[in-house]
């Protein structure tokens, strides 16, 4: 890390502020880190609820046959495989992610093959998206938007290139609403989860920002705002295991 960080804009990586110009290589570092064993550690660490609340979340996006469907930080594609799914052949599904290596494991994993061959996968920044505008009849976001350096410019950028009308849904993870609920899910995030993580994946820090990241993500009322601000209509959220985790959906406005 460079030793400018006092002197230019700053981000937040999980609860260390770091310059700007920074974040996304040190966030594409971690993601190479524990990219070969992203999904088991996801299906370890949530106990396999992240498949339901990925399912929740596309029921809420009502993709059609022959919809053309954006997956911005796809990663190893959960959601990209869902969506081809509901869209069919005659739909079209693009995974949008700047890690190669994310990409690569998800583009090769055995399960789910025949879907995944239909995915077309395309690497960069989800804050520049390389589409034109109005493109997407659909646009998904899991797990991905906390990882930005600016957040609003991602959804900026979600919400241009969607048709008018078109739909959208962001899944992230929040802040149980119980109390105990609470408490207990802090323990196990800032105690448990880096241990498991440096176990299995030898990066503790990975494990470290996630907790961090999702301290530092805007409650589900504060994110609805910041979506309307943006343009999108509709708005309305879900939450998901106490609110462990939120799924937001919107449209553009026709
Ligand atoms: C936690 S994973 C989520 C993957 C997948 N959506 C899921 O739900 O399992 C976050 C993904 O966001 C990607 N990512 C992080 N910053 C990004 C950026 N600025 N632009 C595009 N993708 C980014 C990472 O490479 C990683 O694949």
């Amino acid at each position: 890390m460079s030793n400018n960080v006092e002197k230019e804009d700053t981000a937040n990586l999980g609860f260390t502020k770091v310059a700007k110009s920074e974040k996304d290589l040190l966030v594409a570092r971690y993601f190479d880190s524990v990219a070969r064993q992203y999904d088991f550690m996801n299906t370890l660490l949530s106990f396999g609820i992240h498949y339901l609340w990925k399912h929740t979340s596309m029921k809420m996006l009502r993709l059609k046959p022959g919809e053309k469907v954006i997956d911005i930080c796809g990663g190893t594609g959960d959601l990209s495989v869902m969506a081809r799914k509901a869209v069919g052949k005659s739909g079209e599904v693009f995974l949008f992610d700047i890690n190669r290596e994310m990409m690569l494991v998800g583009k090769y994993k055995s399960v789910n093959s025949e879907y995944r061959k239909q995915i077309d996968h395309v690497q960069g920044n989800a804050e520049k998206l390389s589409f034109a505008d109005n493109t997407f009849d659909a646009a998904m976001v899991g797990f991905g938007i906390r990882n930005l350096t600016n957040m609003k410019q991602g959804f900026i950028e979600m919400h241009r290139v969607l048709k008018p009308g078109g739909r959208m849904i962001c899944l992230e993870f929040s802040r149980p609403v119980s109390r105990m609920f609470r408490f207990l899910y802090d323990k196990y995030s800032f105690y448990i989860m880096p241990q498991i993580g440096r176990l299995f994946t030898g990066s503790q820090s990975a494990y470290t920002y996630l907790p961090e990241s999702i301290r530092l993500f805007p409650m589900p009322d504060e994110l609805s705002k910041i979506l309307e601000d943006i343009g999108f209509i509709d708005v309305r959220y879900k939450r998901l295991t106490n609110g462990i985790a939120v799924v937001h959906a919107g449209r553009k406005k026709q």
